[in-house]
């Protein structure tokens, strides 16, 4: 099938720029931090097609934000999965256990002695091995023990329960990652490097190992690589990027790897009721606008509007012109909303759709 005979709205990624963007972080951290392992974050994509392509270029597992993830890629035989949330029913631990059961390396996190009992419960019953990570709130405010103290009494429990394996802390800094000035994102990286640094000391002084010290994203990675406290990053976006993420600042004078848009919505425009205006078929159900509008950078003159249900309207410069059957590609503003909306993903070289991939929502 040719791009041109695409039914839309349709969530497509370029394939070239795709791979080249998995190709630019794999040896950006090969020359740069060859130490630190990549564990890239598939709720971006949902699709294991494109966690094989991850894993291909050297990652060494993925993380997944929902059990449903889990599942899904535990059954398309991904090996190493860390769920980086915690659970809160035995329903939930025993899928995970399952997971396992089935050969792949599952961990997950907690933040309370209650998920751990609920994920030693769901091991033992199983009798597999799940690994635990301590999730320490490094300033994102989300999940997470608040202190070093709190982080290795729960680290303590892990160690003592059944089933389990104690690997390390999560800290990931959700907020940081779209702070728009790099000097924001680097203090704020460097205050999480200083708390994560100071709960491994603890654990460790504990007699407790800390294997593992994982999180980043692609807004901060850079930062927590050179760190020397982070053992493993989970950037996720950096596949496909998404139009919030370009207004990032970079700073031009550190060398770090450039990600390039790859994944867009293609829309037709149905009506052109009014000069200046044009009508498409994608609106709140093909993409999402949390993060803010889709960018029409592909499209000179035209500008977002508004978006209804199954409309978005397109605001045309004097002088530009859209008939009935044209068709556009926006770039969504938040790259795993919008994945998570559709069913597919057509992988395409710019000319001809060269794979469809199933967005493998789970449940
Ligand atoms: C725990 C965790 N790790 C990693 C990521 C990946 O971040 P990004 O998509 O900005 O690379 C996210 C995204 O929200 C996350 O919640």
């Amino acid at each position: 099938m040719t791009l041109a005979e695409v039914d839309t709205p349709a969530l497509l990624v370029e394939l070239p720029t795709m791979d080249a963007n998995i190709a630019r972080l794999s040896s950006y951290l090969a020359m740069h931090a060859p130490d630190i392992r990549l564990r890239p974050h598939a709720k971006t994509h949902k699709s294991p097609d494109i966690a094989r392509r991850q894993l291909a270029a050297g990652a060494i597992g993925i993380c997944c934000q929902t059990v449903g993830e889990v599942a899904v890629m535990a059954a398309a035989g991904i090996a190493d999965i860390l769920l980086s949330n915690q659970i809160a029913s035995s329903g939930k631990a025993q899928r995970l256990a399952a997971a396992a059961a089935a050969g792949s390396r599952v961990s997950a996190c907690v933040d309370n002695p209650a998920q751990v009992k609920l994920l030693s419960e769901a091991a033992q019953a199983r009798g597999v091995t799940l690994h635990v990570l301590v999730e320490l709130d490094v300033g994102g405010g989300r999940c997470g023990v608040n202190t070093g103290e709190a982080a290795v009494a729960l680290a303590a429990i892990v160690a003592e329960s059944p089933g389990l394996s104690f690997d390390g802390l999560q800290a990931y800094h959700g907020r940081a990652q779209h702070m728009r000035s790099p000097a924001d994102r680097k203090a704020a990286i460097a205050s999480a490097c200083g708390l994560a640094e100071a709960a491994v000391r603890v654990i460790t002084q504990a007699g407790l190992p800390c294997r593992s010290v994982t999180g980043a994203g692609t807004g901060t990675f850079a930062v927590e690589a050179a760190s020397g406290v982070y053992t493993e990053l989970q950037c996720g976006s950096y596949v496909f990027m998404d139009a919030d993420y370009a207004r990032n600042e970079q700073d031009e004078s550190v060398e770090t790897p450039v990600f390039e848009q790859s994944l867009t919505i293609l829309t037709t425009v149905i009506s052109t009721p009014a000069p200046g205006r044009a009508v498409c078929d994608a609106g709140l159900k093909a993409m999402s606008l949390d993060s803010g509008p889709p960018s029409l950078a592909r499209h000179a003159g035209v500008d977002f509007a508004g978006a209804s249900d199954e409309h978005c309207k397109l605001n045309l410069h004097p002088g530009i012109a859209l008939a009935s059957g044209d068709r556009l590609h926006l770039i969504p503003g938040h790259c795993d909303p919008t994945v998570a909306m559709h069913d597919w993903i057509l992988a395409h070289d710019g000319r001809v759709v060269t794979d469809v991939w199933p967005v493998a929502r789970g449940w």
